[in-house]
């Protein structure tokens, strides 16, 4: 049965008691609450997707930690968000993360790991890179490159590319265990799948596994640098839905653009003319072409 709108629950956070709306998530109370939880899966404005555990709390008389990202407050919980067994978890899914994962384009999660101490040493096999980093690059078009050693196999792409935004649904999660990757039906390559090239997977991928292949190159020619670059706000002119765009501005190029999440036409999200549809700006056309 579903709460009445407007009505309040109370709980007990971290030793005080608290009410919010019902229907609240433990993440919105705690963050009504000012108390930090840490998120790597989840992202505003999408289904949270419970994969990555490090958002864990506990709850009085619970056997397991509850995802505070999805999970709902209810009368009468006693939440603590920062017990041992919280620590301990959180530790060990950054230890797990960094042990298999490439996290330096991810600052976010390369913080937690810090921040809670991670020791990703204790997983590594004598000195050799785990096997989710031993893989190549993929680049097969001229748009984005997918780079799945630095995935952490949140689904936010995939849920963008589905329900969540795109509805192409042409990437799910394959294989199992550290064969599991991002991929596309029968592994085909991005032009041959069924992707439509919107780039939506790319603005909510949180380690640059999914990068513009702009960015891609910069960052391999050791020139990517964000310090020096600017954020152009602007609106899409192909079409009148008026999408607006956010063009990151390096050298007097674009090297990528993304979109605001919080803007109330594309939430975050573009199609393939706004994501893609700048190159003209730079490199016009030759007149014989
Ligand atoms: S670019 Fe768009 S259609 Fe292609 S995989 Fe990403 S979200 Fe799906
Ligand atoms: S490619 Fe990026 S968005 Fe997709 S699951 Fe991996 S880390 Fe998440
Ligand atoms: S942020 Fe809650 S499970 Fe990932």
């Amino acid at each position: 049965m579903s709460d009445k709108p407007g009505t309040t629950v109370e709980f007990t956070l971290n030793n005080e008691r608290r009410s919010v709306p019902a229907g609240s998530t433990l993440l919105e109370a705690c963050r009504a609450a000012g108390v930090p939880v840490p998120t790597l899966c989840f992202l505003d404005g999408m289904t949270p997707a419970n994969a990555c555990r490090i958002c864990v709390v506990e709850v009085e008389g619970a056997r397991a930690l509850a995802p505070a990202c999805s999970r709902q407050v209810e009368a009468g919980m006693v939440v603590r968000t920062e017990s041992e067994r919280v620590a301990l978890a959180r530790r060990l899914v950054m230890e797990f993360l960094a042990s298999s994962v490439d996290l330096t384009c991810a600052p976010e999660a390369a913080a937690y790991a810090r921040q809670f101490g991670a020791d990703p040493e204790r997983y590594a096999r004598s000195g050799a890179p785990p096997e989710t980093v031993a893989q190549p690059v993929k680049v097969d078009n001229d748009l984005y490159v997918r780079d799945l050693s630095r995935c952490i196999l949140c689904y936010r792409c995939v849920d963008a590319c589905g329900e969540e935004a795109q509805n192409t649904f042409a990437i799910a999660v394959a294989g199992r265990g550290f064969d599991a990757r991002i991929a596309t039906e029968f592994d085909h390559s991005l032009p041959d799948s069924a992707c439509v090239f919107c780039g939506n997977c790319i603005g909510v991928c949180p380690t640059g596994a999914l990068m513009f292949k702009s960015e891609h190159d910069l960052r391999r020619e050791g020139t990517w640098d964000e310090a020096r670059q600017t954020h152009t706000e602007t609106i899409c002119p192909y079409c009148g839905v008026g999408c607006a765009l956010t063009l990151h501005v390096q050298e007097n190029r674009i090297v990528k653009v993304s979109s605001p999440r919080d803007h109330s036409v594309t939430q975050g999200h573009l199609c393939i003319k706004g994501r893609f549809g700048w190159q003209f700006v730079q490199d016009p056309p030759k007149p014989s072409e």
